[in-house]
């Protein structure tokens, strides 16, 4: 099966309508060489800085969500990744399956680690009912949910086999009638969804689009590592302009973005998730966190204990 659209092989004009039939057919597309080598060269090289430790008391690192899973915001990683976010011939194709503007709502990059089993299964991201926090006041409704009210993209940062991103063609078209996870359909169509998976495997700098109502998840148990940047668009017709959390990103990198990259960016989108809630903060949940901020907040005691040692002794002496 054909899932690939070469940017070196098509016309511009016929790269967004290609990319738009995949989506309303197969829900899902991997567009190829887009993206210059030089630009997932230099994310990769801040990757190495920003996830060789973990953030301890401000330092600069990664969270680690579980034993498996270390993630980070997309753009600490640099320009580039803001670059390929609000790529505009991306946004185009986006924003025309949609039929709508669309605000990148989400945007980390993360790390799967090699497993002997899987942690992340298989889900679709939106079903009836679909609520992302207490924030969001109207739940989803049917109708909404016959358009496409996400698309995903997940950016390849070398060549992926292992732990790829995987798909079940077609299953956008279903809805999700039995929510988001797959445990509670009937065998015959959790059979059929499954049956249907398409692995994705890919190259580095390949970029995979795909409709967040179809089933979909990393191809795990995997023998290998797997870095993605894993970015996430929202229909604005149907949510309005809306965030999980505000991007950290550095000022001096959107000098040279549009009003409408700074938009889909979400300059002017409500946030759905407080900052304290995010996924990142889970880590203050782990039984270690009160022994390890306890750790940090003593860990100039020697220092604090010499200090007061010395200035009493000084007014020990001028007393006498
Ligand atoms: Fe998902």
């Amino acid at each position: 099966m054909q899932l690939i659209v070469d940017v070196n092989n098509i016309s511009k004009n016929d790269l967004n309508k290609s990319i738009i039939s995949h989506l309303e057919k197969k829900g899902v597309v991997i567009i190829r060489n887009l993206f210059k080598n030089e630009k997932i060269k230099f994310i990769n090289q801040n990757w190495n800085i920003y996830f060789k430790h973990p953030s301890i008391s401000g330092s600069v690192g990664y969270s680690q969500t579980s034993q498996k899973k270390l993630v980070n915001s997309a753009f600490l990683l640099g320009k580039h990744v803001l670059d390929i976010a609000l790529n505009l011939d991306i946004i185009k194709s986006i924003e025309s399956y949609m039929n709508s503007e669309c605000t990148l709502a989400e945007a980390n990059a993360i790390l799967d680690k090699a497993s002997s089993y899987e942690y992340f299964p298989v889900h679709s991201d939106f079903a009836v009912g679909w609520k992302k926090s207490k924030e969001m006041k109207k739940p989803l409704s049917l109708s909404q949910m016959k358009k496409p009210v996400g698309v995903g993209a997940i950016l390849y940062l070398h060549d992926t086999e292992y732990g790829c991103f995987k798909y079940s063609l077609g299953s956008h078209k279903m809805l999700s009638p039995y929510g988001q996870k797959l445990k509670p359909y009937p065998k015959e169509l959790k059979n059929k969804i499954l049956e249907n998976m398409y692995k994705c495997k890919g190259l580095a700098g390949d970029l995979v689009l795909f409709d967040d109502r179809g089933f979909h998840g990393p191809d795990q148990p995997s023998l290998k590592d797997r870095k993605v940047i894993i970015l996430d668009y929202t229909r604005d017709k149907t949510f309005g302009s809306i965030i999980v959390e505000p991007h950290k990103v550095k000022i001096n990198d959107l000098s040279s973005l549009s009003k409408k990259q700074l938009r889909v960016l979400g300059m002017n989108a409500s946030p759905i998730v407080k900052s304290e809630d995010y996924v990142f903060t889970r880590y203050k949940k782990n039984l270690f966190f009160p022994v390890l901020s306890w750790i940090i907040k003593n860990s100039y005691l020697k220092q604090h204990i010499k200090n007061v040692i010395k200035h009493n002794l000084i007014k020990f002496r001028i007393k006498s």
